[in-house]
């Protein structure tokens, strides 16, 4: 089977959140099963390429129709492992600072942006001689891909047996544009309709990719349910979700188990495992202290936060919590994105040196010595498609402190009993209900043994992409199967 893969980020390539660990991580475990050839699409952003990946030039352009006029693309490729990756290169549009925005605000042209990128993936794929038999898309950024092979398309003997899957990473972030977007991408006014592409009186990609993919999916079962039916949950979208309700399957994400391992992690001084955790956590708690400026103490209770700062994320709670438990709790947070927020956890770290370290922007390494300085890792979202952190932070054997919803629900166990929990749980982001667990946390933190329970439970729950790579093979074949039809 031929799969081509396309999205707008990729560990290692460009990331700027789960997205990318997730595509990253899919390419190479598809590219290992049996008969499967892959081929991975990214955007040529300014920092790729250089360190340990040099790019050939793929010889040649091809022209990508925009409004009333061509753009040039042309392709680079590298080969990571068995799979083969194209970078669509455009200066215009892709060499630039960021991958989607400068400093807060979206690039004004990201519709133009991913139109060209979507259409290139096509294009792309019939200059290399690369005929897939599954494109699979994920996110807005590339919703248009599915939308093209059904209507533009439809008729290019090239990809006449091309089925697709598109995946809901996060239905929050849908690229909505205004309706003159149609044009620039090609479509007739005939297809702005709202069973199509129109969406309130602009244009959805998000709904693009869901009206015209083969089959869809999202990150986890209980997301997979509650944007169809959970009040403001589907964010516009739960009619067209319902509407494809026997389409739609929840694969829990999993995380690649080689970069995201304590006993192998370069970035720690000494690495741990299940029987030496005690031991090496106390090591890289001592280690991050001393690092940040906190008092050194191996028995102070060390919270941990690997974060984009978005209201999704529910750090704002925590934030008016925290003062509450300063000389109980020393507080580690790692985050980037709302400036407020920003700000907020920036004074409050300056008035508490050494009980609180903030630190802003996006630093893998640092993300690496809190996952395992930490004893829990506080995750409060108000609604999260699966979120990867709370399962990173449990490999660490650092507990996850969550809200029950989407992926934490379906990641996170915790009934009061020790013995079948390993991580906490609140049931909203809610300030008195974080509150209440993390007092709680406290007291529970004092009876070692109860507590290295549960550190075992979350250090050998099983997040491997096994399962889940095999269910996508299975959803593949379905897709397959119904192209031919
Ligand atoms: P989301 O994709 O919604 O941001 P996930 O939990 O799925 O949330 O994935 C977040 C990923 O991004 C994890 O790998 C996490 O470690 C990483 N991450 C988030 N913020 C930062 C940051 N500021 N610096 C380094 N890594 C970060
Ligand atoms: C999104 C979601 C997150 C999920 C990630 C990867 O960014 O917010 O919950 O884990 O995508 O699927």
């Amino acid at each position: 089977m031929k799969i081509l893969i396309a999205a707008s980020e990729a560990f290692p390539f460009a990331k700027t959140g789960g997205l990318a660990d997730v595509v990253g991580a899919l390419s190479q475990v598809f590219s290992r099963a049996e008969g499967v050839e892959v081929a991975l699409f990214l955007p040529k952003y300014r920092n790729i390429g250089g360190g340990a990946f040099s790019l050939k030039a793929v010889g040649g352009n091809f022209l990508i129709p925009m409004s009333g006029r061509v753009e040039t693309a042309t392709m680079s490729q590298v080969q990571w492992g068995r799979v083969s990756v194209y970078f669509i290169e455009n200066r215009k549009y892709f060499d630039r600072p960021g991958m989607y925005r400068a400093n807060f605000g979206d690039y004004e042209d990201n519709d133009e942006r991913f139109i060209f990128f979507s259409r290139a993936v096509l294009e792309g794929a019939k200059f290399i001689g690369f005929k897939p038999d599954v494109i699979h898309c994920h996110d807005w950024q590339t919703g248009l891909v599915s939308a093209y092979l059904k209507t533009i398309y439809r008729i290019d003997s090239f990809f006449s047996k091309t089925a697709t899957v598109f995946t809901i990473n996060n239905i929050a972030y849908q690229g909505m544009f205004p309706k003159e977007t149609l044009l620039k991408a090609g479509f007739p006014w005939a297809d702005f309709t709202p069973d199509k592409l129109e969406f309130y009186g602009g244009m959805n990609f998000m709904k693009a990719g869901l009206v015209f993919s083969d089959i869809l999916t999202t990150v986890s079962p209980t997301y997979a349910g509650e944007i169809q039916f959970k009040p403001d949950f589907g964010k516009g979208l739960e009619g067209v979700l319902r509407s494809r309700s026997v389409d739609l399957f929840g694969v829990l994400n999993g995380i690649d188990e080689e970069i995201w391992d304590p006993a192998t992690d370069a970035f720690l001084e000494r690495g741990y495992d299940i029987k030496s955790f005690q031991r090496g956590k106390a090591a890289a708690k001592i280690a991050l202290q001393r690092e940040l400026g906190f008092d050194e103490n191996k028995d102070m209770l060390l919270a941990g936060v690997v974060s984009r700062l978005e209201q999704q994320k529910g750090l704002d709670i925590l934030c008016k919590a925290m003062p509450e438990y300063l000389g109980k709790i020393q507080f580690a947070v790692l985050g980037a994105g709302d400036p407020g927020l920003s700000e907020a956890f920036a004074n409050l770290a300056k008035a508490e040196p050494k009980k609180i370290f903030f630190e802003t922007g996006f630093h893998d390494s640092l993300a690496h010595r809190i996952y395992a300085a930490s004893d829990i890792f506080i995750m409060p979202s108000r609604f999260e498609p699966c979120g990867l952190s709370q399962m990173i932070a449990m490999r660490y054997g650092a507990l996850p402190v969550v809200t029950r919803t989407g992926g934490l629900k379906d990641t996170v166990n915790y009934n009061g009993e020790p013995k079948d929990s390993n991580g906490f749980a609140i049931n909203n982001a809610d300030e008195g209900e974080l509150k209440s667990v993390l007092g709680h946390i406290i007291s529970l933190y004092g009876w070692r043994e109860n507590w290295d329970i549960m550190v075992r439970n979350a250090m050998k729950t099983d997040f491997s992409w096994t399962r889940s790579a095999q269910e996508y093979l299975k959803l593949f074949n379905i897709a397959y199967q119904k192209k031919q039809l």
